[in-house]
């Protein structure tokens, strides 16, 4: 069954460690993300972005899927089924499909509006029994080629959302998605101090967790990061298997062309980068 992230996000604050959030794109993605949370004994977070929402066919879909396969695969770790980066109505449609967490980004709101929408979610989710994660201070990464510094967000707003009673926060602190350029300045940990201060006891989430030095990881967790968040590591490891699979030429050699061949290194790529990230966030046992 799947569970809000609450329990698992606040018992990973007080103990120290964070939760990892494995963005999944397809049934090998989700599986090899369960499988390695049920061999490690840890809590875990599918995060579904709006695009892999489709792209998988639908929120309805991935219910389905993720609830069919912790019933097979006999799952029994806490595993909460989340929208990545979502929007006011793409929040309300995964709530109605059967989500148990869901992101609601108001960060490019002006902040009032940013307010009245994480207000409303907050009062949704809280009757149903759903985790709400909000964000303030836009996270950077690259699109089209230009490199996003990445916002530092305001200590003063992350305190009023916070104080709206969601169940998670994510901050910008100079964190961006994908890869990290060279000149790259590091996270913000002044910000972050600061932040965690006036934040109380929320969960803080870090977003684009790959790529990001071991050092800085457990340092942010020391400072109230309980979730981080992961998704091109995945990506990259997935690629680079099946890349090395191919250009091998075993898919020339006898059934080597049958899917389930094809995409199974890749598939122990990701368990491999799965197992490695909870090792790094301390999460393993923790279920
Ligand atoms: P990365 O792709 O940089 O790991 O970031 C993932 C993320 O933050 C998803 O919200």
């Amino acid at each position: 069954m799947l569970v809000s992230a609450k329990d698992m996000l606040n018992k990973a604050r007080e103990g120290k460690y964070a939760v990892g959030q494995f963005n999944i794109n397809n049934l090998e993605w989700t599986k090899a993300v369960l499988l390695t949370a049920q061999e490690n004994n840890s809590p875990v977070i599918l995060g579904v972005s709006e695009g892999a929402g489709k792209y998988m066919g639908g929120y309805k879909t991935i219910v389905g899927m993720v609830n069919g396969m912790i019933e097979e695969l006999k799952i029994t770790v806490p595993v909460a089924l989340h929208l990545d980066h979502g929007s006011y109505e793409g929040a309300l449609k995964c709530i109605e499909a059967g989500f148990s967490s869901v992101m609601f980004d108001g960060s490019h709101y002006p902040i009032e509006e940013n307010i009245a929408k994480t207000t409303e979610l907050v009062k949704i989710t809280s009757e149903k029994g759903l985790s709400l994660e909000a964000e303030v201070g836009s996270i950077g990464g690259e699109e089209d080629g230009v490199v996003g510094a990445g916002e530092i967000a305001d200590a003063n707003e992350c305190k009023t959302i916070a104080d709206l009673g969601v169940t998670m926060l994510a901050a910008g602190i100079g964190n961006i998605h994908g890869q990290y350029p060279a000149n790259w300045k590091g996270l913000a940990f002044d910000a972050l101090e600061d932040i965690n201060r006036v934040t109380g006891t929320t969960p803080l989430v870090l977003h684009g967790g790959t790529g990001i030095p071991e050092e800085m990881i457990k340092k942010a967790i020391s400072l109230g990061v309980a979730k981080i968040n992961v998704n091109t590591e995945c990506q990259l490891s997935f690629a680079a298997a099946t890349r090395k699979y191919v250009e091998e030429g075993k898919d020339l050699q006898g059934k080597g062309f049958d899917p389930r061949k094809l995409l199974a290194p890749g598939f122990e790529a990701i368990k491999a980068t799965v197992k490695e990230k909870m090792e790094l966030f301390g999460s393993i046992g923790q279920a």
